[in-house]
């Protein structure tokens, strides 16, 4: 007699609620048909903002409305709808950091295979913290780590992390600089740390964060090319170490944010040396202009730096999220950030270094593959000559923004030029020019005020940069400059009877 198993109820309850489920949940597994249309959208979408590049200004001010407006549902959304809200309310206001007239700050890139990468690496979402999770993604991240090494001058021992960007990549070398030295509660008071006026901020916040604040910091002054002046780092270092006090760390920088300016990267090797001093260089903005033969002497010295920061979405050209510290000794490294745990032990003894082990970071993008990719498929030419152009079309800014009347800033180390109106002295004019370029918004630049002066800054860095934006750039700052002079001149004229001005 067959016997009949009877499904008890709560079960038939469960497959139920199951079934139920799983019909929700599998919205979020497009099928083929689906997954094609989303994604001729997108690249659609991707294709119109690129082709539309060569029209769009560098800056527009606008308001987010509708963005701001839109409420996450419990439903779906159309692809189409957010597509709009997209395009008319990111893609279009702010700073166009994907375009050419982009001049401000330092530039980004935006390199669209790397945005290939980008949707390959997430699509796969190949694990890339551990070599034994996803042995090829770790190779990537190393391989893309061994040729910066090489780029910079390191040897084998050296090795790096691929970081979110320059802050987080500055911040791990500062952590390690501080355990190379065994910097701690007991010592700190008397440990210092040399940067120069013109750091950028990330340092200070890095110094921060590593509990470094308690440390003595030296602001090391400017020479009048705006580099760290190594004969004032001399006689600071001296006069610490004859107090007493420990020099552990000296930041110099290889393209200050400012000015563009290189430290006189040979000297503080040697002082470092001299001192037993960690020598940081932060290259985020400048270490890829190593690649041209044109500047490369500037960056003599650094690969006697004991770490290294250099930034692929800065002069690489990679979209933001690429940083990378590299370090000449990879044990200082290792032994700042390597932790072992229990629930991890299957994931030790694999022959790469796990990336895991050398930051923070452990569930992490897969972001070599948009360095490695672009490297493979464009090769090294276009990205060496885009920086030797850069190169040459800031000189051209610069002589050209003479001509027009334009006081500049020292010759520039690489490719930042900084340009005012002269004889401003309270500001005043040169606030109102930045103001009016920026209500224009063609070409978009930015300012700093080195010692007490307002100065323009016109950062030649995006890959979209060529003559045609930098000659659109020299417009707009002769006709919003004249404009400004002749409002000079005629406010000079009404108060004197006449004008002692320069004009343009
Ligand atoms: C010299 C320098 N260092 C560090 C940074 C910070 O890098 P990120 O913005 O990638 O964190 C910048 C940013 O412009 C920089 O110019």
């Amino acid at each position: 007699m067959v016997k009949i198993k009877m499904i008890p109820m709560e079960h038939l309850i469960m497959i139920e609620r199951l079934a139920e489920l799983e019909t929700v949940a599998k919205q979020l597994e497009p099928d083929q048909q689906e997954r094609a249309k989303l994604l001729s959208a997108a690249v659609r979408h991707a294709d119109e903002f690129i082709e539309s590049l060569v029209e769009t200004p560098g800056y527009v001010a606008g308001d987010i409305e509708k963005l701001r407006a839109i409420k996450i549902k419990e439903g779906p959304g159309s692809m189409n709808q957010l597509l709009e809200i997209l395009h008319d309310e990111v893609d279009a206001i702010g700073i166009n950091s994907a375009s050419g007239r982009h001049m401000g700050y330092i530039p980004g890139g935006g390199l669209f295979t790397s945005a290939i990468a980008d949707f390959l690496a997430a699509s796969s979402n190949r694990y890339s913290g551990l070599a034994y999770s996803s042995p090829g993604a770790v190779e990537i991240e190393n391989q893309v780590i061994r040729w910066l090494s090489t780029l910079v001058g390191y040897g084998p021992a050296s090795h790096g992390a691929l970081t979110s960007g320059g802050s987080i990549a500055n911040l791990i070398a500062i952590k390690a600089a501080r355990d190379f030295h065994s910097i701690n509660s007991t010592n700190i008071k008397r440990a210092v740390i040399y940067t120069a006026a013109n750091v950028h901020h990330c340092i200070i916040k890095a110094i921060d964060m590593t509990g470094l604040n308690e440390a003595v910091l030296r602001t090391i002054p400017l020479d009048k090319n705006f580099r760290m002046d190594a004969t004032a780092l001399f006689m600071q270092l001296q006069e610490d170490s004859e107090a007493g006090l420990q020099p552990f760390l000296i930041v110099a920088t290889a393209g200050s944010t400012d000015t563009g300016a290189v430290d006189p990267l040979n000297q503080v090797a040697a002082l470092s040396k001299q001192f037993n001093a960690w020598f940081h260089v932060d290259a985020a903005y400048g270490g890829f202009f190593m690649l041209t033969d044109e500047v490369k002497h500037k960056f003599k010295g650094i690969q006697k730096a004991h770490s290294i920061v250099m930034d692929p979405h800065k002069t690489l050209f990679m979209p933001y999220g690429s940083g990378v510290v590299l370090v000449r000794n990879r044990h200082a490294l290792l032994d700042s950030f390597s932790q072992r745990a229990a629930y991890m032990g299957d994931a030790y003894g694999f022959d790469d270094i796990d990336p895991s082990d050398c930051g923070p970071e452990l569930s992490r993008h897969f972001r070599s593959l948009r360095i490695w990719l672009p490297l493979h498929l464009h090769g090294v030419a276009p990205f060496r000559a885009n920086l030797s152009e850069k190169l040459m079309l800031a000189g051209f800014f610069r002589k050209e923004a003479q001509k027009i009347g334009f006081e500049t800033g020292p010759e520039p180390d690489l490719s930042v030029v900084i340009f005012r109106l002269p004889g401003d002295r309270d500001n005043s004019e040169n606030r109102q020019l930045l103001n009016e370029l920026h209500k224009d918004g063609h070409v978009f630049f930015s300012s700093t005020t080195i010692n007490g002066t307002l100065w323009l800054r016109c950062a030649v860095v995006s890959f979209r940069t060529h003559l045609r934006e930098v000659m659109e750039a020299l417009q707009m700052i002769r006709n919003i400059g004249d404009a400004v002079f002749q409002a000079r001149e005629k406010a000079s004229y009404d108060v004197n009877g006449c004008t002692h001005l320069i004009a343009v």
